[in-house]
């Protein structure tokens, strides 16, 4: 990774092959700091340099995907999808779990794991998530991580349907497509991290930043945009679950938005949703890629208080823990 000056963009673009998200992570170092990239397609576009790379800085190019892990959750996922007794359901996922676990702790890389969900479950369109990179990179990594994390926080969870994994996946991804607009900037979904955090705090983080108003109101309809989003898509196998984009920021004393509605007592299947949404930090850009097992054990929210979603974390820390034990014992 070089940091000097220069004027060319040293980026070995031919070397990726053609995907939806490259497997690897795209640097730009500009002014010592790197910014990490997962971008849809194989290209860079001019526009794309102009906007990220205009003097100073420089791309490169880091593959960090293991073909291996990911074509092997890849085949776990189909494995699932066809099975139809309980029992053989659950067996799949729990090796599923497994698997994760295993990889991650032994160095591979999440971004395997990432890539193999998006690759089986995502069903927004190329356009969609293209407008979602260019609308914000760190908002699109921080979607494709939290939608990941949706599937393995609900396989620990005892969901154990490949179509609700699925559900899961492309409604993780969908609450932040709200968050998208033309008049979009980064504080606006990092107010949506910090209301996560702590219930009631997002629009007065946006009003310390300067935010506009034009980004204050983005911020407060992000819930109906996404809402609207899944409702004129088909997406999901279980159109109910829409109702989650909705209802995101809503809280049980009717002091949450947009409509400010008291939200009663949630499902587990609701809190896996939030809880998947609330784990990855925009801007965190590399914590939890090393320790990401770490992170979720340590994982502390506000939004526990409100929410089951404490339960659900409660059962993912189990189901890793119970891995971490057999593996100390070698069973
Ligand atoms: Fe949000």
């Amino acid at each position: 990774m070089t940091q000097e000056a220069t004027s060319t963009f040293k980026l070995p673009v031919k070397d990726l092959a053609k995907k939806v998200i490259c497997d690897g992570h795209l640097f730009l170092t500009s002014g010592g700091r790197k910014f990490y990239l997962m971008k849809p397609g194989v290209f860079v576009d001019p526009a794309f340099v102009k906007k990220h790379a205009p003097h100073n800085s420089n791309f490169d190019f880091e593959t960090v995907v293991h073909d291996e892990v990911k074509e092997k959750f890849k085949t776990l996922f189909r494995e699932l999808r066809y099975l139809q007794f309980e029992k053989d359901l659950r067996l799949k996922c729990f090796e599923i779990v497994a698997y994760f676990y295993r990889t991650y702790s032994s160095d591979e890389h999440f971004l395997s794991f990432a890539l193999a969900c998006h690759e089986e479950f995502c069903q927004i369109s190329i356009d969609e998530q293209l407008k979602m990179h260019e609308t914000d990179m760190h908002l699109f990594r921080k979607s494709i991580y939290s939608a990941a994390f949706a599937v393995i926080i609900g396989m620990t969870n005892d969901f154990y349907h490949f179509l609700m994994l699925k559900d899961f996946y492309n409604l993780t991804m969908a609450l932040d497509i709200g968050l998208c607009d033309t008049s979009y900037s980064w504080f606006v979904a990092q107010a949506c991290n910090e209301e996560n955090r702590q219930p009631g705090t997002g629009k007065a983080y946006l009003e310390k930043e300067k935010a506009t108003e034009q980004e204050i109101q983005v911020f407060l309809k992000h819930p109906e945009r996404g809402y609207e989003f899944l409702k004129s898509n088909s997406l999901l196998s279980h159109p109910e679950l829409k109702e989650v984009a909705l209802y995101q920021h809503e809280l049980s004393d009717g002091n949450g938005f947009p409509r400010g509605v008291a939200k009663g007592q949630v499902s587990s299947w609701e809190a896996v949703v939030i809880f998947a949404d609330s784990l990855v930090d925009i801007r965190s850009e590399y914590s939890f890629e090393t320790e990401v097992i770490k992170y979720l054990l340590n994982f502390q929210n506000q939004k526990l208080r409100d929410l089951p979603v404490g339960r659900v974390y409660k059962k993912m820390c189990m189901a890793f823990d119970h891995l971490g034990s057999m593996k100390e014992t070698g069973s």
